[in-house]
This record gives structure tokens, sequence and C-alpha cells, in this order.
């Protein structure tokens, strides 16, 4: 049976190749995809993922739009990395399917407690403002949620919007401390995994040949690579989002450490830094799967094998 899952993003290039990933996969079930404002600006990530679901031809995907802001801090976004549109590289037409009419985080709530208690996988890629006003309004839905699989924070790697801290987790500090403490069963993908997951010429044209959204798959990587190779020094981008979809479809392909995780919420220096007892020195109870290797010759031969399929 395949695994139900809800993605809650903020696309953002490779938030969409993650929802691709995803509408890809027979291993997985998508009930929903989640909008929240990261990247850009909610109007803009609630019609990229309509934008993406289409490209896929799935357009009865349902697709709802949640928080516009972090829970108590102004919006920080992403335009130098992404474009304007979110989904800068090719030009694809504006979206003709709903939006749904439900708000984001309604939906979140009515649907773990509608499923069987332990069946519901969340897949957040963007800032956790939707996951963390869910919880908070109904806690009750804390101990249904089968697991969390998020991409966020860094350790090893530091951070890529401050020198501390990752862009997710430093654009709402607030709402990803309610996510780490809940005790749901968590798994993270920090940029210690997604900078070792980088593109190479020979990778886009891989997804370039991949079907029918290979040309847009490589047009966004052509894209978001010119900011990341200069910014890096490397030679390619890294493949955020993606790599949570490909956790779920071969956990194998990582490697990590059950370990404690704790957000920074208070020092305006390392606001929003993942601080990940790797080496298990402070005594703190473990609270999340914090992963640090990957295969990345399996997760890019995984990756264009799927998006050749839609
Ligand atoms: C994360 O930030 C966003 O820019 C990407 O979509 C990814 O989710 C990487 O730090
Ligand atoms: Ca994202």
């Amino acid at each position: 049976m395949a695994r139900k899952i809800i993605i809650d993003t903020d696309p953002g290039q490779d938030d969409a190749v993650a929802i691709l990933l995803a509408l890809a996969s027979p291993e997985l079930e998508l009930l929903g995809i989640t909008c929240v404002a990261g990247n850009v600006p909610l109007e803009l990530t609630a019609k990229n993922a309509r934008i993406v679901c289409e490209l896929a031809g799935r357009p009865e995907t349902r697709v709802f739009a949640g928080c516009d802001a972090p829970l108590s801090r102004k919006l920080v976004t992403a335009e130098h990395v992404h474009g304007k549109t979110g989904l800068d590289g090719l030009t694809l037409p504006d979206p003709t399917m709903p939006l749904q009419d439900r708000h984001a985080v309604d939906f979140l709530i009515d649907t773990l407690r509608a499923e069987p208690a332990g069946t519901v996988t969340l897949c957040p890629i963007g800032p956790l403002t939707n996951i963390a006003t869910a919880m908070q309004r109904a806690p009750d839905i804390i101990p249904r949620i089968q697991e969390i699989v998020l991409m966020g924070g860094g350790y090893f790697e530091g951070g890529n919007i401050t020198p501390a801290a990752e862009f997710n987790i430093y654009v709402d500090p607030e709402a990803a401390k309610i996510v780490f403490d809940a005790k749901v069963p968590l798994v993270v993908m920090p940029l210690d995994v997604t900078h070792k997951a980088l593109t190479s010429r020979a990778r886009v044209e891989g997804f370039r040949n991949a079907g029918r959204v290979g040309p847009a798959v490589a047009s966004w990587t052509d894209f978001f690579e010119r900011f990341d190779k200069e910014k890096y020094g490397s030679e390619g981008a890294p493949l955020h989002d993606p790599c949570t979809i490909a956790y779920l479809i071969k956990p194998d392909l990582f490697t990590g450490r059950h370990i404690n995780v704790e957000i920074e919420t208070g020092s305006d220096l390392t606001l929003g830094m993942t601080v990940a007892d790797w080496w298990r020195v402070s005594g703190r109870a473990p609270n999340a799967h914090f992963m640090g290797g990957i295969d990345d010759e399996g997760f890019f031969a995984l990756l264009t094998e799927r998006l050749a399929r839609l």
C-alpha cells in the first residue's frame, strides 16, 4: 500500500522537483500540497505548486494555501536564489486548476484527524509555519502523525542564509522549535546532506531528456545553478528538497544519526541554528534522525528515472 504523505512547500525550483518526484512514485500517495510563504510570498508559492501539478499532468492534485507570514517575525524571502517568480527558468503557463478553498492548516488538521492514526507522513520543505500552527491549534493531531521528514538545518556545513542558519529554519525559528520539540518521529535532511546532492552537466542533461517534465526541470536547475556555483565555488548546485521524497522511496540512499537537535530562537547572531548534538555530548534526549550522508549517484539515478515516468 502506498504511503500517504502531505508535502508542505514554498516552490521554489527544488521544491518543484520534490513534488514531481512524489507524483511520479507509486510508493507514495500525495494527499495534498500545503503551501506556505518562504522562497517567495504565499500567492506565488500557491501558484507555483499548481503550475508544477499541471506540468506533471496531475491537475486533480489538491493544493491549499496556508500561512502568509512566520508565527512572529517578518517574512524573509529568497528571490536572490529562485528568481522573481520563485520558479524562474522556462516560462510555464499560468495554472487553470483551482486552489482549494480550505486553509492549508485546516486541511492538515482535518486530514490527520480523519485518517487512521499513524498513517500520514508530513514532508515540510519550506519554513515550518503551517505545521507549527496546526500543532498549536490542534495538539491532538501530534500523536497521529506517522513521521515528519523535513528539509532544513545544517550543522557541519553551517548555514546558507546566515553563517549559522539554513533558510527554512531561519525564516520561522519559533515554528521550527515547536516541530522539533513535538516528540514526533522526525527525519531531518540538513545542508550536510543536500550539499552533497550536487547537479553536474551530465546530471542536468539527464533531466533534460527525462520525458515531458525534463526540459522544465533542466531549465530550473540551470537557473539556480548560477547563484550556487558562484556562492560555493562548486561545480553544481545542491538539490535540497527532493532528498526528503527520495528518503521516503529509498531510505538506504541516506545515512544519519539519532541525536538531539535544538533550535536557536534567542540569539541574533545564530538565530535559526540547528544545534545538532552529533557527538552526543549534551546528554539531552534524541529527538531527530539527523542525516549526514547520501549516495548521490543513486539519488540522481532515482530522480531521473522517476521524472521520465511523468
Ligand atoms: C531550502 O531553502 C529553499 O531556498 C529551498 O527551497 C530549500 O527548501 C534550502 O536551504
Ligand atoms: Ca523549499
